[in-house]
């Protein structure tokens, strides 16, 4: 099974990017958008992951989640990858180092637990908003949606979530665990 860990942002700052991008949707050329139920910031991709390694990888995805606090984060603007002339995800970003060390720990969860991927990358916290299957440039998009900040909002869980192949992505939530308690200030 392929499998990832994501982040589900709250409905009203999703409302927000929503409301940033609908001017746009549709409208560039070669990008298709997601439907927002699909709507997710990934933790760590884990990839093919056989079902015998499942209920370690949960135990230590709980863990994991009992070790981290609430999150304090915020999207702060748009980009792409790889870059914004040549893009083919094109994504909110977020701010908030504390998911940073939050998914470090969620991917070493993944490989402890056997999981068939392991993420070279540095960790980029971001939401995929579209996709294009060839390098497009994105620069008038993102120069648009410019000055868009969004309101701060708290993680309250990690998603375990199952990537099901077909002609078009479904994901199906499997578990779920709730992070430690937020520190205050
Ligand atoms: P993305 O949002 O940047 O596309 C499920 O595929 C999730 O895992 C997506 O959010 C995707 O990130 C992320 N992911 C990370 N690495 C991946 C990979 N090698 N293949 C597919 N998805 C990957």
């Amino acid at each position: 099974m392929r499998l990832f860990a994501a982040l589900v942002p709250p409905d009203e700052v999703l409302d927000e990017l929503e409301r940033a991008i609908a001017p746009h949707v549709g409208q560039v050329p070669g990008l298709r958008w997601p439907e927002r139920a699909t709507w997710h910031v990934t933790l760590a991709f884990f990839g093919e992951v056989p079902e015998r390694a499942l209920p370690d990888l949960r135990a230590r995805l709980a863990r994991a989640a009992a070790r981290h606090p609430v999150p304090a984060l915020a999207f702060t603007g748009f980009g792409a990858f790889s870059s914004v002339r040549r893009a083919r995800v094109f994504w909110a970003g977020l701010s908030g180092d504390s998911i940073v060390r939050l998914a470090d720990s969620v991917r070493a969860a993944g490989r402890r637990a056997g999981a068939g991927h392991t993420d070279e990358k540095r960790f980029h916290a971001h939401l995929t908003l579209a996709r294009a299957k060839t390098e497009t440039d994105l620069r008038p998009l993102v120069e648009s949606l410019a000055g868009f900040t969004g309101s701060a909002w708290r993680a309250e869980t990690i998603r375990l979530v199952e990537s099901e192949p077909g002609p078009r992505v479904r994901y199906a939530s499997l578990d779920e665990w709730a992070l430690a308690p937020a520190v205050p200030g």
